[in-house]
């Protein structure tokens, strides 16, 4: 594996099903490996299809005013904290969030499996949930040597759905 030290584990389930999920996630990059896809544009489009599920799944931490950057500033202290808590053999990334302009955020990002592909794709996929357009840019990234990602995601107008 060129991007990342283990397979990612499977995201919503625990037990049998989270096995499951997870040899469903090795045979898929298996698959982009022997077909020469290039993984980081898998990653972001799987983690792109992220959103809605992980919405659901503690959408009661979530404050339905919220939209994408008050998401993502908040997510260390609601949803990867209760995954935490609660699903002890899962290891959510760390996720650094401060604002850093009106509608400006910085994320830092930092996990060993280096999955900041899948960040940037539940950051796209956020954002198409909540209709709205956002630019991501990366200055630091920990495939390019970095100790973390850095990530600045500024949000845009809002799209009429
Ligand atoms: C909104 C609610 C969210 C929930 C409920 C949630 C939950 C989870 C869970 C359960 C995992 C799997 C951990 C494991 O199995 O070891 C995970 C992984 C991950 N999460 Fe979240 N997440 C949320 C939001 C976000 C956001 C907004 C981002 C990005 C900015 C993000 C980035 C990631 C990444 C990149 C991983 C892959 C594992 C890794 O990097 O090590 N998550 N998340």
């Amino acid at each position: 594996m060129r991007f990342f030290g283990d397979p990612m584990q499977a995201i919503f389930a625990s037990g049998r099903e989270r096995q499951a999920q997870q040899r469903r996630w090795q045979d898929l990059v298996a698959a982009a490996n022997a077909t020469s896809q290039a993984i980081p544009p898998l990653l972001e489009s799987f983690g792109e299809h992220l959103p809605p599920h992980l919405m659901a799944m503690y959408r009661h931490l979530l404050k339905p005013a919220w939209r994408t950057l008050d998401v993502l500033l908040h997510v260390e202290e609601t949803a990867h904290r209760a995954v935490r808590i609660e699903q002890p053999e899962a290891s959510p990334p760390y996720l650094e969030a401060k604002r850093t302009g009106e509608s400006q955020i910085e994320i830092s990002y930092t996990s060993s499996r280096r999955l900041c592909h899948v960040a940037k794709g539940i950051i796209r996929g956020l954002s198409r949930h909540f209709g709205e357009q956002v630019t991501i840019s990366e200055s630091t990234c920990m495939h390019r040597g970095g100790a973390r990602c850095l990530l600045t995601v500024i949000a845009g107008v809002r799209l009429s759905l």
